[in-house]
């Protein structure tokens, strides 16, 4: 298994594809996500809230998104392609090209022991159950956890939404599940009929072990309720209200870390908001790491641990995409040999035209580009032809394979799409100068 490549207690500012690009394979125990949900709202905290500043977009369209990841998919994840065109309408499709990309960066940083938690509602959840399926494998599929609340609303011409979905994989086939320390009491009716009847798990008891299998609790279903859980919605929790819009309550969080993560586990939330999840995990001696977009995120974790008492920590903030050491001394990427083996394993082509060429008239290539968390390993080089390289310029490979492969043609192109350069994109030029001043 990996070691992180950073420290305890580390909040990210930034999009956290790019950092999570930059993280070694196998090092977080436990992901929980919260991502924006396709809601079609956008959300801001009220102004004079400790929150206040923090935004964030829930409305989605094509031209949101990076589509040349769907050439990529097409050539690597065939089955996300299949739920991606499962979709009816282009938000949701969008929706999907966003989250894809992002779910397989974190089936690849846990380890094989262990879960992720992806909360969401029932505007995307039946696609992202689909995701999820093709990322982690059905097979892997643990929970739909529905959390239920109550909330004024207008609704009266269907009846009021008010759960959440979480949907829980593994990895793999071993993962850590701690139930004891989630254990709830039985409700008084079914106790008193438990005793009275002496059913337990194997038969019957002597009353003295009837009383200690009672007084254990009982291992929560998998629908969480506002009182019995006491998961209110954060707007009714005075005590832990920070103003964060969608800010979940600290016992949900508490129940998810307890249930799947030991102590000294590293926690990651990669769209971590005001934090809950880190704060969760620090209470219970974890480790952890958030990253969000905005910088709010940073001191409100600050301020929320040190209310909380939390005063032996130091928070770390980080802005860069971390470097992976989990790859070994890498030789330089341009060296003769990787040249010679990527000759080899293109069959002497063009990795973007696919044309046969002289190993000279090819140049080594970065697919994933070093800015935005892409190594000098060889599984991420690449030979192209002058032509090739000099169309992919500054963009991705995803780009190059768009602009190659399908340009206005392509099922999702329209008119302005894609608005390139992304988020994230580098001159090529630039990278190589980075390397080369190394
Ligand atoms: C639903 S909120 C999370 C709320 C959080 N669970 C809490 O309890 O406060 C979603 C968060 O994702 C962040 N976000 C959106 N896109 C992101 C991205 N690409 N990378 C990192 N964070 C992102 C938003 O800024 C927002 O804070
Ligand atoms: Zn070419």
């Amino acid at each position: 298994m990996g070691t992180p490549n950073w420290s305890n207690q580390t909040m990210w500012t930034g999009d956290n594809l790019p950092i999570m690009r930059g993280m070694n394979t196998a090092s977080v125990d436990l992901i929980y996500l919260d991502p924006p949900f396709n809601s079609k709202h956008d959300y801001s905290a009220p102004i004079g809230s400790k929150a206040a500043g923090a935004a964030f977009k829930d409305t989605w369209d094509l031209s949101d998104v990076d589509l040349a990841w769907l050439l990529d998919f097409e050539k690597n994840h065939p089955d996300i392609v299949k739920i991606i065109n499962a979709t009816l309408v282009d938000s949701d499709k969008a929706y999907l090209i966003y989250m894809a990309p992002r779910l397989l960066e974190m089936r690849r940083i846990l380890k094989s022991t262990g879960s992720i938690y992806l909360h969401c509602d029932p505007t995307m959840s039946h696609y992202l159950k689909l995701l999820m399926d093709a990322v982690f494998g059905r097979k892997n599929f643990r929970n739909e956890i529905v959390w239920c609340y109550t909330g004024p609303g207008n609704a009266k011409r269907w009846f009021p939404r008010k759960h959440d979905v979480i949907l829980s994989y593994s990895k793999e086939d071993a993962w850590t599940f701690n139930v004891d320390s989630v254990r709830i009491p039985y409700n008084k009716l079914s106790y008193q009929h438990k005793h009275e009847s002496n059913t337990g798990i194997g038969g019957k008891l002597t009353p003295d072990n009837m009383s200690r299998y009672l007084d254990a609790g009982k291992i929560p279903e998998d629908y969480w309720l506002e009182d019995r859980d006491k998961m209110s919605p954060v707007g009714r929790l005075l005590r832990e209200r920070i103003g964060y819009p969608t800010q979940k309550p600290l016992a949900l969080l508490d129940r998810i870390i307890k249930a799947s993560s030991n102590e000294g586990d590293m926690i990651l939330d990669p769209f971590c908001g005001c934090a809950t999840a880190c704060v969760s995990a620090h209470n219970h001696n974890r480790q952890w790491a958030g990253i969000d977009i905005s910088s709010k995120a940073y001191t409100l974790v600050q301020e929320r641990i040190e209310t909380g008492g939390g005063m032996f920590y130091s928070l770390n903030q980080r802005f860069d995409i971390p470097a992976r050491t989990d790859l070994g001394r890498l030789p330089r990427y341009n060296c003769k040999e990787n040249k010679q083996k990527l000759y080899g394993e293109q069959d002497g082509n063009c990795n973007g035209c696919r044309e046969h060429f002289k190993s000279v008239n090819l140049t080594v290539d970065h697919i994933i580009a070093r800015k935005v968390g892409g190594t000098d390993h060889i599984s991420n080089l690449q030979l192209l032809c002058g032509h090739c390289n000099s169309v992919k310029g500054s963009f991705g490979m995803e780009y190059l394979l768009w602009k190659l492969g399908s340009g206005s043609s392509h099922p999702y192109y329209k008119p302005g799409f894609p608005h390139y350069p992304s988020s994230g994109y580098v001159v090529e030029e630039e990278q190589r100068q980075v390397v080369e001043s190394h």
